[in-house]
């Protein structure tokens, strides 16, 4: 049998999506992964506090007023230190150097709480409710040297409804981001997919 992947989590803040992705491979979802580190730019997020509490490693690397690329030089450094196949960033607050993304093409993961192209960046939730839209979800994509702007691994849908405020609407997509997120996992260490241009697909079988 094959050595299990190893993820390094970037986050900082709840951490939720991470303890889904974590308790996805305690459950045995995802026989393909171990996570090696979990990182986080505050050393009080909750999400690095949860990891410590599953007797994980967990590290803050704060920036402490450093240049975006020294900070991610410290954290490129503790992920090689764990020997990190795949990065996935979960509320990681932070963006990531063109140096960052350059030394791990293709195996940085994002989850987005909407459906990209549409509503990028911040409050993507409280966007989404303000143009109007019936439907909205969740994105994981590769990440590129753009804001949200990676080929797209998968996506999941969830209504709006007339009554929603951001916070219900935030709480919908959330149950959804942590489905989607382990699967999304499971599709790129499952060696069976490709991008072709900006698509993600299965290689065929024959
Ligand atoms: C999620 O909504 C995710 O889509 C976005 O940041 C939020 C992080 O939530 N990138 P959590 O820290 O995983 O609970």
């Amino acid at each position: 049998m094959s050595a299990r992947k190893r993820l390094g989590i970037l986050l900082s803040g709840r951490g939720s999506n991470f303890v889904a992705i974590a308790d996805a491979i305690s459950g045995g979802k995802l026989p393909g992964a171990e996570i090696a580190v979990v990182i986080s730019n505050k050393a009080d997020a909750p999400g690095l506090a949860a990891a410590r509490e599953r007797g994980l490693n967990a590290v803050a690397i704060e920036a402490g007023g450093r240049k975006r690329a020294e900070h991610d030089a410290a954290i490129i450094a503790c992920l090689r230190e764990h020997s990190v196949d795949l990065i996935c960033l979960a509320g990681y607050m932070r963006l990531l150097s063109p140096e960052f993304v350059s030394s791990f093409p293709q195996r940085i993961l994002n989850i987005h709480p909407s459906l990209l192209p549409a509503f990028p960046g911040l409050d993507a939730q409280r966007q989404s409710l303000a143009y109007g839209v019936k439907v909205a979800g969740c994105t994981v994509h590769f990440v590129d040297e753009q804001l949200d702007h990676g080929v797209i691994i998968l996506q999941k849908t969830v209504p709006v409804v007339d009554t929603d405020d951001e916070h219900t609407l935030a709480a919908r997509i959330l149950e959804q981001e942590h489905v989607a997120y382990a699967e999304a996992i499971a599709r790129v260490l499952s060696n069976k997919y490709r991008i072709v241009g900006r698509r993600y697909l299965p290689v065929s079988e024959t």
